[in-house]
């Protein structure tokens, strides 16, 4: 791992939750890459998004030219092109950490959880790139409106993969956000986190919430200063 964090690219960045992510991680120092179908779109969100002091600029490109120059790529696409958008970056990003923020949410539906075949989104990501991508599940329970706010956001991120140091990578992406990631285990379990979108959708509705969120109660202290300090000696 070089000193400087990692590059992220984010394939859909130009829509509300890349938008939101794309922002405070240019403003926590890492270089962006905004990834689009439109080259043109990118490169005028990337413009609008205003970088941390002394960090790289943000880009914006083509959605496979963004998944090949980003050092971690993160998918932040509707669940309905999900398959097709992972079919044009499956080549770029061999050897990388692939973020899936993915809920596979079925209109008009979208507050009944519907999991697919694979088990969740993020498993049928993971089978569609194969084994030379590795897949880390996060974000999912997080309103995109409230990542576009400096305000800090009530809400955990758990964080699902098969690879511990990926996941662990991620939680680092996810503290820069300004939120808490938390260890949520294998890939498998982000048909819990996928699920939850679905429960945290029909709360706002019936109670009338602005963007609901999840907290993982009990004493996580000494284990999220583990994470912390593991981040600092370059270990995730
Ligand atoms: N919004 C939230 O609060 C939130 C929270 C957690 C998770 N999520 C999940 O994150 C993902 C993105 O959500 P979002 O609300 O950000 O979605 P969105 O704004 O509707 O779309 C994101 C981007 O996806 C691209 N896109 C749209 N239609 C496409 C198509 N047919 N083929 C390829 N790309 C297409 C667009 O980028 P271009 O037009 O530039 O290509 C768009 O800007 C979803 O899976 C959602 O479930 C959302």
């Amino acid at each position: 791992m070089t000193d400087s964090p990692p590059s992220i690219a984010i394939i859909g960045g130009t829509g509300a939750l890349g938008g939101g992510l794309a922002a405070r991680w240019a403003q926590a120092g890492h270089a962006v890459i905004i990834g689009s179908r439109s080259p043109d779109k990118a490169a005028r969100a990337a413009a609008a998004i205003e970088a941390g002091a002394g960090a790289p600029s943000v880009r914006g490109m083509g959605n496979a030219e963004a998944a090949a120059a980003g050092d971690i790529v993160v998918v932040t696409v509707p669940y309905a092109n999900h398959t097709t958008i992972l079919d044009q970056i499956g080549a770029a990003v061999r050897g990388k950490i692939v973020v899936d923020a993915t809920v596979p949410l079925t209109p008009p539906k979208v507050g009944t959880a519907r999991l697919p075949e694979h088990g969740s989104a993020a498993q049928a990501a993971q089978a569609i790139l194969g084994a030379g991508a590795v897949v880390v599940s996060a974000l999912h329970n997080v309103a995109a409106h409230k990542l576009a706010k400096a305000a800090p956001i009530d809400c955990d991120v758990l964080v699902c993969s098969d690879d511990e140091a990926a996941r662990a990578a991620v939680v680092a992406l996810v503290r820069a956000l300004g939120l808490r990631g938390l260890h949520a285990g294998p890939l498998a379990n982000s048909a819990a986190a996928e699920a939850l979108t679905s429960v945290l959708i029909t709360i706002n509705r019936r109670y009338k919430v602005d963007g609901a969120g999840i907290r993982i109660t009990g004493d996580l202290a000494d284990d999220l200063a583990d994470d912390l300090a593991d981040d600092l000696a370059g270990g995730g």
